[in-house]
């Protein structure tokens, strides 16, 4: 005990390592803007629910097995008087009972497990459920509305207490998406097409993650969920739909210029106008949305404007290489994409 005491004092690491270690455990605790300890739709409360339930389950095992454990240690511990304890070679009874016990916990753990997982895969059907198809890209999701006609990026709107099935394709590589207080995630696969659905009970912004590893910039690769109310999520539809006006304002006019005479155009759709690539983000609403580079960003004209700079410099291995764009350039551009309301 004392050479522990000394070796303590003399090695500030160890004690760093210790606080270290129970502020991870702590960190533990909170519930972040990804926790899906704290759900907010139906499909994410069953699987929160599932959750808690083996959690505590496990706890209260450990609890009785280490307590016994502790017990028996401390209590049938080796005295010098003693001699040779009694030797025991099996108890039937015994055997019996700690097999019948696990063979419970499992029943009890195995009937919501089932009816969790038949309740999250039995997708949605009818009129009032709402369709998207969520396409991971690196490093940036899509999400389509085939019966909407609306196609956006980064950012997915739903209206609140409304079940929304999703289809989940991949472009390129496997993606998986994942919106911890709505639902668990699924893996985005390319020429494969898997279905989850989805509800947020609460209005809100949701942070989600792709959650697969998908190359260099898999942890920029996020995105938000908006939760909005109906009267709001009809509105954004109807924004969404509508073809923007030509930008009347001189320098987003010349910023419209000088996107359709570059590369812009052979990688980024704008309903309306020439540009009618479909390896970047759909760009038609650009300046609805509030974060930009598969949400990685706030989307505000400085960030705007670093990203058009150097974008492999903002998010390693980005497809969208370095147009060598000059300041004026940039600053038109960004009027410009900002204008796409
Ligand atoms: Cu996409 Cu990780």
């Amino acid at each position: 005990m004392a050479s522990r005491v000394h070796l303590l004092r003399r090695r500030p690491l160890v004690w760093i390592l210790l606080a270290g270690l129970l502020a991870l455990l702590i960190s533990g605790c909170g519930t972040g803007p990804q926790s899906a300890l704290a759900p907010a739709g139906p499909v994410g409360m069953r699987e929160a629910g599932l959750y808690n339930l083996i959690f505590w389950m496990a706890v209260v095992v450990f609890v009785l097995v280490e307590g016994l454990l502790l017990f028996t240690a401390l209590r049938f511990r080796r005295r010098t008087s003693d001699g040779i304890p009694s030797q025991i070679h099996g108890n039937t009874r015994l055997e019996i009972v700690w097999t019948i016990i696990p063979v419970l916990i499992l029943i009890v753990i195995a009937v919501p497990t089932i009816t969790t997982i038949a309740s999250a895969s039995t997708i949605p059907q009818g009129p009032d459920v709402l369709k998207v198809t969520v396409i991971g890209h690196q490093w940036w999701w899509e999400f389509r509305y085939p019966d909407l006609g609306i196609v956006t990026a980064d950012e997915m709107h739903i209206p609140v207490g409304t079940k929304v099935a999703l289809t989940v394709e991949s472009a390129d590589v496997i993606h998986s998406f994942w919106v911890p207080r709505l639902a668990g995630k699924i893996q985005a696969i390319p020429r494969r097409q898997n279905e989850m659905w989805l509800q947020g009970d609460e209005i809100g912004e949701f942070y989600g993650q792709c959650y697969q590893l998908c190359g260099t910039s898999h942890a920029n690769m996020r995105f938000r969920v908006f939760v909005q109310s109906k009267a709001d999520f009809d509105a954004w539809v109807k924004d969404q739909q509508a073809v923007p006006a030509p930008p009347t304002d001189p320098e987003a006019a010349k910023g419209a210029q000088i996107f359709q005479s570059k590369a812009c155009v052979g990688c980024h759709t704008i309903a309306g106008t020439n540009a009618k690539g479909t390896i970047g983000p759909n760009l038609t609403h650009f300046g609805s949305r509030t974060t930009i580079a598969g949400a990685m960003l706030e989307k505000t004209d400085a960030n705007l404007a670093m990203w058009l700079h150097d974008p492999p410099g903002v998010k390693p291995g980005s497809i969208m290489p370095n147009l060598g764009l000059t300041d004026d350039e940039i600053k038109a551009l960004v009027a410009y994409l900002d204008s796409l309301k």
